[in-house]
This record gives structure tokens, sequence and C-alpha cells, in this order.
């Protein structure tokens, strides 16, 4: 039990949850990991996977920051996820459990997911899907994207997951980097007794640029949709045919083969494809979830975000399956029909751990507690939060009202590029309401100032991670140049490989990690991640912008929303009505939680000497603070 000397407001673990964790002692396990990363993780991955064959280099660094692990061993991360469990008794354990927003459910045993995926598999390899290939998945949440995702990653081809909220550019735009050669995808999907017209929003992509040889089509929503001939295939008519044959051989990879690529936004330009690997993420994210979340067979773990994110990948996809748990898996809103519907869900699947973003504890809070009072959360044991700084007040609501001040929260900070949690707390871990506490074990993290020099505590700096971990991004997929210079430039020297987070944080005397927010063109609005220049070009491709700008501004409810500036061409006339269209022009290209909060038609935007818009300013202005160095703002 840790000493009762921690600074603020602390909240120490019931004496249960600690007498029942099987997770090991913090310090002790730090240390080890501190005083050999390679040992540590070499052990991890010795007892806890099935290697066709081991590894000759546990790390090799020799051509960072193009870090590999676990080099020369044989894997495949479908072979760990399921096909080993279904030679033991956790054949017959559901691995899924599924609810869709009508109230219908399925659940997947592991042996029923396994041939599943097995069929899907044998499908894609019918239509000449081969190790490397990309195939991009646009789906709502529905247990074929986990069937396709792993489909896709028994084969050794390369799933690009387009999240289901994305769209027509936005998709066109991820399918022409990634040069798929197939895509799936679903009619619609239900969002609050909607149909999001998934098909619809494919062809439109797809019409703009024709490289898609084949689309398979899930029947989800039921309405009537466009099929191409020749291209689009109904997924029941092929499960109909004898190659869907649900024993499909697993393809046997090297460890750094890539096993997925998945698009996020960064600083400029277009969203960078990250990809991550067989080996060391298939060790990082179950190994994380293992210990961060104290998995058990018993449990029931729900992971309340989008497949189509990372946390999704990591925590609903992979790490669960690799450690044989039983997940749950919802389609819908958590308000549709009523409020209570994720506390419904809680109580009638007996959820034991609940993942989730601040942004939605947010939503649910404004509602009451009359809400959740109505059902039994007595089986909740951990919550979790991941996304954005979560404010103490909704920390907690979410600590009271819904752990009933027994369930410790989660906090974990992490981002698509490092495939898993790398600052959180664990069970034990004393918690303070709006910190992710410490730095996982073997991780390695400062917070710096403008020339890479430690700021002292409680100072505001940059979040940069000093040690390589197995589930790091191996690249940006097409782009090793831009890997280099986005995240390791700005702060590596004298022969250290330091990573740029993009986030600045304070530590406070006791160590703990407080982040504060995105210091570049990230935007993340109710826990989404979106680039400002993304948003940008969708404004400047309608025919009445010339050029457009847009910032963040905090939010209480969405943490931040988008508010947009747009210089309008010659002779267009700055109306309300084209604000709302430019609004919904954004949605239409982007998705509808791209769309800006406000727009604002102005007649200059603030840019640098070489034509940037500076956004500091814009932001600056937004908010009526002081706009700083103006020094290298171009006279208008
Ligand atoms: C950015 C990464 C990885 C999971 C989902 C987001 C912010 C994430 C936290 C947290 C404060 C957080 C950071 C980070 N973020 N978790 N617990 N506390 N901020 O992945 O979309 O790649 O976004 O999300 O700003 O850089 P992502």
């Amino acid at each position: 039990m840790a000493e009762r000397t921690l600074n603020g407001e602390v909240y120490y673990p019931a004496e249960d949850i600690v007498s029942n964790s099987n997770v090991p002692d913090r310090a002790a396990v730090t240390q080890a990991a501190e005083s050999d990363l390679a040992g540590f993780w070499n052990q991890i991955a010795e007892e806890n996977y099935e290697w066709f064959e081991p590894w000759h280099t546990t790390l090799d660094s020799s051509e960072a920051p193009f870090f590999k692990w676990f080099v020369g061993a044989k894997t495949n991360i479908v072979h760990n996820a399921l096909d080993r469990h279904i030679k033991t008794w956790r054949r017959n354990k559901v691995a899924l459990i599924w609810e869709g927003e009508p109230g219908d459910r399925r659940t997947l045993t592991y042996h029923q997911l396994h041939r599943q995926v097995g069929r899907m598999a044998s499908v894609l390899r019918a239509m000449g899907v081969r190790k490397g290939d990309r195939v991009t998945i646009y789906m709502g949440r529905v247990p074929e994207i986990v069937i396709a995702m792993l489909a896709c990653a028994k084969l050794g081809a390369i799933h690009s997951v387009v999240y289901g909220g994305f769209s027509v550019e936005a998709l066109h735009g991820r399918i022409e980097d990634s040069h798929s050669k197939v895509a799936i995808t679903c009619d619609g999907a239900w969002l609050r007794g909607n149909i999001v017209p998934l098909k619809d929003i494919m062809d439109e992509a797809l019409h703009r640029s024709p490289t898609v040889q084949n689309v398979i089509v899930v029947k989800r929503t039921g309405q009537e949709v466009h099929m191409e001939p020749g291209r689009d295939l109904w997924y029941h008519d092929l499960l109909n045919l004898p190659i869907a044959d649900p024993y499909c051989e697993t393809e046997v990879m090297d460890a750094e083969d890539p096993l997925f690529i998945l698009y996020t936004s960064g600083t400029t330009g277009r969203p960078k494809a990250i990809l991550h690997t067989h080996g060391g993420y298939m060790v990082g994210t179950s190994t994380t979830l293992r210990t961060v979340f104290d998995i058990k067979e018993d449990d029931v773990w729900w992971c309340a975000a989008d497949p189509g994110w990372i946390t999704g990948h990591s925590y609903i996809v992979y790490a669960p399956l690799i450690l044989g748990a039983t997940s749950l898996m919802y389609e819908g809103a958590p308000t549709h029909p009523f409020p209570d519907r994720w506390w419904k869900l809680v109580e009638e699947h007996g959820v034991t751990i609940l993942y989730t973003a601040p942004t939605a504890i947010r939503g649910l809070m404004r509602f009451g507690e009359s809400w959740p009072e109505r059902h039994d959360l007595s089986s909740l044991r951990l919550l979790g939060s991941v996304g954005e700084p979560i404010n103490p007040e909704a920390w907690r609501w979410y600590h009271r009202v819904i752990g009933k001040e027994r369930a410790p929260i989660m906090d974990t900070w992490w981002q698509t590029e490092t495939g898993n949690f790398m600052i959180t707390p664990m069970p034990e871990t004393p918690l303070k309401p709006g910190s992710a506490s410490l730095a996982f074990p073997g991780v390695k993290l400062d917070v710096v100032d403008e020339e890479g020099d430690p700021v002292p505590a409680n100072e505001e700096g940059y979040l940069v991670i000093t040690t390589p971990w197995p589930a790091m991004m191996r690249t940006l997929f097409g782009d090793p140049d831009r890997y280099v210079s986005t995240y390791w430039e700005r702060f590596s020297k004298d022969g250290e490989w330091i990573y740029m987070t993009g986030d600045s944080a304070k530590r406070d005397e006791d160590g703990y990690i407080w982040v504060i927010g995105r210091v570049d063109d990230v935007i993340k609005v109710s826990g989404y991640r979106l680039g400002t220049a993304e948003i940008e070009s969708a404004l400047v491709s309608h025919p009445t912008v010339a050029e457009a700008g847009v910032i963040g501004v905090p939010d209480e409810l969405k943490g931040n929303i988008i508010k947009a500036y747009c210089i309008l061409r010659q002779g267009i006339e700055p109306t309300a009505k084209l604000a709302d269209t430019l609004r919904e022009h954004v949605g239409y290209e982007v998705g509808p939680i791209a769309k800006p909060a406000t727009v604002e038609f102005v007649n200059s935007l603030p840019k640098t000497r070489s034509g940037k818009i500076m956004r500091r300013v814009l932001r600056a202005r937004a908010l009526g603070q002081d706009e700083g160095d103006l020094s290298t703002l171009q006279p208008d």
C-alpha cells in the first residue's frame, strides 16, 4: 500500500482492489524495466505468446529512429488472438458480446469468431488479396468490422480502417493514399435511430478515384443501395459460395511485417499513415491491457470506443483477444433511445471494466444521476478514461456516480503513434483527478523547454519520450522522411533519440504528469483527432471560399470546438446562410465531427511572411488573449 504522502487531491485505492489485483508491484516492475529494457520485454514476449520462430535480437536500434523489436521472429498476431485459443478450453469462451443500437444481440465464442475470420479471409484470398496488399475497411460498429480486420491480418494484408464518421473526401484521400485494392463496407450504420449511408459515401469516394477493384458489402441497415456490377459484392452472397471456407491458413509473418496503417491528423498537410507491426504491437498492447486493467478470465471488458480509431484497434480488437478476454461492443449512441442506454448495457451484460472518453462522461453527466441510478452498476470493478485530459469535475462524477467510489479510474494517456498506454495508473496507483499519473514501466519521459532541457516541477513544457517501446509506430507508410522530421528531429540530440509527442504537460512535485493539450495544429473535438489542414482544404474546396483558417477553442462538453475563418472570393456575399452551407460542406467532405461550430467571414488572415497562417494569433484573438510575439506577422 502506498504511503499517504502525496500532494493535492489524492484518491488511494480501496483495500479489496489491492488484495484482488493480479497486477505486479509497480515500483518493482518499473525498476526491472529501467535496469534492462530489452530484457524486460524479452521475458514478457517469451512467456505470453506463441512464436513460430524466436527472435535473435529483442531491440535493434541500429537504424534508429527506425527501431525494430523481436527481430528475426516469426508469428502472426491472429495466431495469438484466435488460433492458439481454440486449442484450449477458451475455444467455447465468449470472445465478443455485441449489441446493436436497435437492441439486437449476437455473441461469438472464440471458436465461432475463428471460423468467421477464416471465412472472410478465404473470400479475400479468392479475390486476390495477398501479403502486403492494402484493404480499406469503412464500417460501423458491427462484429464484421472486427472479423474484417482479423481476416486481413490473418492473410498478412495491411488493413486501413477509416472511421465510419468520416465522409467522402476523407475516405477518398485515405483510399487513394493507401492504394487499396479491396474495400469492405456496410450498406449503412445505425446512429441515433438514423442510417449513416456508408455505401453511398463509399460510392462517391470511389467515383473520385476508381482504384479499388472489389467492394465487399455487409448488410446491416437493409435500405436499397447501389451495387456496381463487377465491383460490388454482398458479403452474404459470398458466404454462400464454396470459396468461403472457414479454414484458412494463417500467414507466417516476420515480427516486423506491417499489420495495419491508420491515418491520423498531424501538424500540416495530409493525414499521416501510422504503421504498426505484428510482433511489437501484439506484445505491447496486450501487456499494457493486462497490467493496467488487470484483466481476469471472468471479466466483461467494455472499451466503448470505435474500432476505427487506435483505441478500438488496440483495445477492442487486438489486446482483449490476445488475452483471451470477453469484450462487449455496442453499435450506437450512448443516449439512444434514452440517456441510460450505457448503464443498461453495463447492468444487463455484467460489465466489469468500462473504458471510455471524458467527452462521453460529460455528455452523460448532463442528464443527471437519476439515469445511472436506475441500474445496478455493482459489477463495475475498474473504470478507464482516454482521449483528452479529463476535467476533475467529470472525474469525480465518474468515480462517485458510476464507480460508487470503489472503482478506480485508469486515465490512460497515449496516441495512435504509441500503439498502447504510455502514461497511466495501475489499479493500486494513488489517483489525482485530471492526471494520467506515471509512465508505464519501461517508458521514460520528460517535460522539456524549447531547447530540450527539462523544465522544473509544475512548469509547462513539451512532453517527450526518451526510450523506444515495442508497440511504437515503425514509420509513416510511404513517407519515412516525414516520420523522422515529424517526431524525431525536433528534440533528438547527442546521439539520443527523443520522440516528440505534440503535447504539452507539467510534472508535479510527486512526479505525476498532467497533460495539457496539443501544441500543434491538431484539434481534439470530443476526443476525436482532427487536423486543421483537412478542414481548411475542405473549406477552400467550396467555390465561394478563397482562403480559410481554422482553430480549436475550449468547450465545456466537447473539450474543443472548431472555429473557422474564411475569406470569400470576390463578389460573394457573406451571409448567415452561406456560413451554414460551409459547415454542411465540411460535414459532407470530412465528416460530421469536423463541422465548424462557427464560420466567421474576414477580409484577411494573420500570416507569417512566408505565408503560413498564424493560428496562434487567431486563437488569441478568439479568446481575447494577448497575441504574443507578432514579429513574424506579415503586415496586411
Ligand atoms: C492525443 C492522441 C490513444 C487514444 C486515443 C487518442 C490526447 C489521449 C489522453 C489522456 C490527456 C490525452 C493527447 C494525445 N490524449 N489520451 N488520457 N489525457 N490527453 O489517440 O487520436 O492519436 O490522439 O490525444 O493530446 O496526443 P489519438
